[in-house]
Order: C-alpha cells, then sequence, then structure tokens
C-alpha cells in the first residue's frame, strides 16, 4: 500500500524525477490522493460546506455542486487533514437564516453565482473530531451573454446602487407594513436586485429587513422604542409598471431565531475564512485566462514546502500538547483519476473552468 501510494505520488509529483533539485521533503510526504464521488469525501464535503456557511455573516447559503479535488494528509497518530476544493453555487437562502444547505432552494440560471471553495478539514473518527481551520471562496456572476443565448427573455441581473431597484425595495416594503399584522419593518440593505423589460419596466429585488424602531399605533403614545435588532429576515419584491398601474408583489421570510450562542464552543471557531466576489468572466477573457486564474483561490496557512505545525490542543481534553502538521495547499491538478466528482448541476455556464 504505502510503496504503491509513493508510486502514485512519483509518476504525478514533479520531485521525483528532478533529482537535481536538492529539495528536501519530510519522510512523511505527502498527500494520498482520494476519489471525489467517494462516500466519505462526500459527506465530509458536505460538512466541509455547512461550516463554511455557519461561518459566514452575510451573503447567501452556498451548495456544493461537485467535488473538484481532495487531498488527504495521515497524520501520525491523530487522523487526517484533508486538502478539498469544490465547486460551489448561491441558493436562494440568506446565510442568517441558518438553514441547512440541502433544505435551500437552487436558484435560477439567469441568478446565479458559482465558484470554488477551498478548505482545510481536520477529522479524528476514533475521537469524533471534525474542525475546518481555514477557507476561502472566490464566486462570480454567470456570464450574462451566455445566459442570453440560452434564455433571450431572462431577467438580468441589476446594479444595487440602481436608484429603480431602491425604490423597489421601498415600495414593496411598504405594502409588506401596511398588511403586516405582526409588526413594522424597515430596510436594512438590497442583497440581490434583476430587470427586465415586460411591457414596461420590471424589477425584481431581494432585501434583508430589521424590525422598525417605530411601532404603528393610533396613538402614538409609546413612539420611539429603541430596538437594536440585526436583520430578522428576508423579503423578496417585485415591481412592475405598465401604462397607468403599478403592480407591487411582496413575500417575506422571517429567520429562525438565533440559535443559543454560549451553546457554540468559541474555542472551534475557524482561524481564517472569506468570500471574494469577482465579477461575471467575460466569454473572451474565459478562453484567454489560465483555468486556475478565473477563479483564483488561496489558502495557504504557511508557504513554507517543509510545512508547519498547527496547535489544535483545545480540540483535545487533556493537558497534552497535539500538533498537526500543514503543508501549502496542493494544486488542484494533483489530484485523482476520478475527479473532478459529479456535478449536480452540470451546465458548464455553472461550472469554474
Ligand atoms: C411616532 O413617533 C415618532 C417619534 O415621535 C415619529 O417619528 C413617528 O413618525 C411616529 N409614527 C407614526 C406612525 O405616527
Ligand atoms: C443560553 O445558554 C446559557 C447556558 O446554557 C443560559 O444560561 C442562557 O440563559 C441561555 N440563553 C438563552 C437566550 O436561552
Ligand atoms: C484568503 O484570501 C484572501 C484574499 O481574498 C487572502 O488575503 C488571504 O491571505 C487568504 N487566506 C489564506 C489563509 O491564505
Ligand atoms: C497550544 O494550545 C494550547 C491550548 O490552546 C495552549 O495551552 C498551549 O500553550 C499551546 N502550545 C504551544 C506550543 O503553542
Amino acid at each position: 500500500m504505502g510503496l504503491l501510494l509513493l508510486l502514485v505520488l512519483c509518476t504525478l509529483a514533479v520531485s521525483c524525477t528532478t533529482t537535481s533539485v536538492p529539495l528536501k521533503v519530510p519522510s512523511h510526504l505527502p498527500f494520498l490522493l482520494r476519489g471525489c464521488n467517494d462516500a466519505d469525501v462526500l459527506a465530509m464535503a458536505a460538512s466541509v460546506l455547512q461550516d463554511i456557511n455557519n461561518d459566514l455573516k452575510e451573503g447567501y447559503v452556498l451548495s456544493l455542486n461537485r467535488v473538484s479535488a481532495v487531498q488527504e494528509h495521515r497524520q501520525e497518530g491523530l487522523g487526517s487533514l484533508f486538502y478539498f476544493t469544490l465547486d460551489v453555487l448561491h441558493t436562494t437562502c440568506h446565510v442568517l437564516s441558518k438553514k441547512p444547505w440541502r433544505d435551500c432552494e437552487e436558484r435560477l440560471l439567469h441568478q446565479q453565482v458559482y465558484g470554488k471553495c477551498k478548505a482545510l478539514y481536520y477529522v479524528n473518527r476514533p475521537l469524533r473530531i471534525l474542525y475546518l481551520p481555514a477557507y476561502n471562496c472566490t464566486l462570480r456572476p454567470v456570464s450574462r451573454r451566455k445566459v442570453w443565448r440560452m434564455c433571450p427573455d431572462c431577467p438580468s441581473p441589476n446594479s444595487l446602487s440602481d436608484p429603480n431597484v431602491l425604490e423597489t425595495a421601498t415600495e414593496t416594503l411598504a405594502k409588506f407594513n401596511e398588511d403586516s399584522k405582526s409588526g413594522q419593518y424597515s430596510l436594512v440593505k438590497v442583497t440581490w436586485a434583476s430587470s427586465q423589460w415586460m411591457f414596461g419596466p420590471f424589477y425584481f429585488v431581494e432585501y434583508l429587513i430589521k424590525e422598525s424602531p417605530y411601532i404603528k399605533t393610533e396613538a402614538n403614545s409609546s413612539g420611539y422604542q429603541p430596538t437594536d435588532s440585526g436583520p430578522v429576515g428576508i423579503c423578496r419584491g417585485s415591481l412592475i409598471r405598465r401604462l397607468h398601474e403599478k403592480l407591487v408583489k411582496i413575500n417575506c421570510d422571517f429567520f429562525q431565531s438565533q440559535k443559543n450562542e454560549s451553546t457554540h464552543s468559541p474555542s472551534k471557531d475557524v482561524l481564517s475564512g472569506s468570500v471574494q466576489y469577482l465579477p461575471e468572466l467575460d466569454d473572451e477573457e474565459s478562453q484567454e485566462t489560465d483555468p486556475a486564474e478565473a477563479f483564483p483561490v488561496h489558502l495557504d496557512l504557511t508557504t513554507n514546502p517543509q510545512g508547519e505545525p498547527l496547535n489544535v490542543s483545545f480540540l483535545f481534553h487533556g493537558p497534552m500538547i497535539k500538533k498537526l502538521f500543514v503543508l501549502p495547499f496542493p494544486k488542484e491538478e494533483q489530484r485523482s483519476a476520478e475527479c473532478p466528482g459529479k456535478a449536480s448541476r452540470s451546465d458548464p455556464i455553472l461550472l469554474p473552468p
């Protein structure tokens, strides 16, 4: 097994053939290439994405489209550190809803935002430890031109700073408040907008709302009630103007009240992670650019080719110091023949090159 692994690695790694370079590689190096459709890999990828979504404070819940590459680095007597590269998609759920990504609806093609995440995932099965030390993702909206070729009548994404977008949000929220029996809400921010011409201009917006500090009462006796709440829900509203008519549609979903924060152990927090948004890829541009640069994701807890220790003692009970050995993130091309895995949405428009 060990010999076979070494052979596989030697055929893949340049360092084995270029013996002239005196590269000193640690003896326990390096990666075991895992199949992207393996049941345990898929289960881990699902929880990686859950942990990323839990860590995010803004934006939409990401769903797993496919595992693009996965390398396992066995840690002596301490389980394994996995290096995941995942192709992901936006869902319709906001991260503040705290909904599991599997329960979230897929976005329509013309609304899609897609990309790549890299993540480190530490798994120690005997001790039932699962820990996401770090992740980074890069996302882009689908190419408008490609969508247009498939669906010329689809709405196209709209700039969030367009005054018509703000107007649509305010007008639809006013209607919601008018019909509301529970309370009054005010706009936090617009998170998505699209527009289309349908007999007249049509705007569709998504926005976060919070409880309004002004209570609507006949007497307005209490008047101002300072509530310092964060966003409590997300609304989807649309406005269409046709001659002298104005059609307003609005639908809001309220988030589940936040789980008791103190039950979440702060020590298991992610060390570092972020989502970077880039503009859509132009057709010409996507042919010219190096695929790795089309969705650049950097995730290096170390740049030292020899690797570096990562103290994870806090994950264990007891006074012993436990350290993982972290290496620079392996190249995506350094992957098993069974990678990338099967995509749940295989439309090439939605797959990073
Ligand atoms: C209630 O009182 C506040 C502060 O006095 C005021 O700003 C607000 O417009 C009033 N709301 C209504 C519905 O009259
Ligand atoms: C959260 O949990 C802590 C400790 O378990 C408890 O003291 C506190 O009252 C809980 N808070 C809420 C809002 O349930
Ligand atoms: C994650 O990406 C950001 C840029 O988007 C970069 O500054 C940061 O260093 C990356 N984190 C790691 C651990 O590589
Ligand atoms: C490792 O982490 C533990 C607990 O977080 C801490 O007590 C210990 O001093 C750290 N050890 C080293 C060598 O950094």
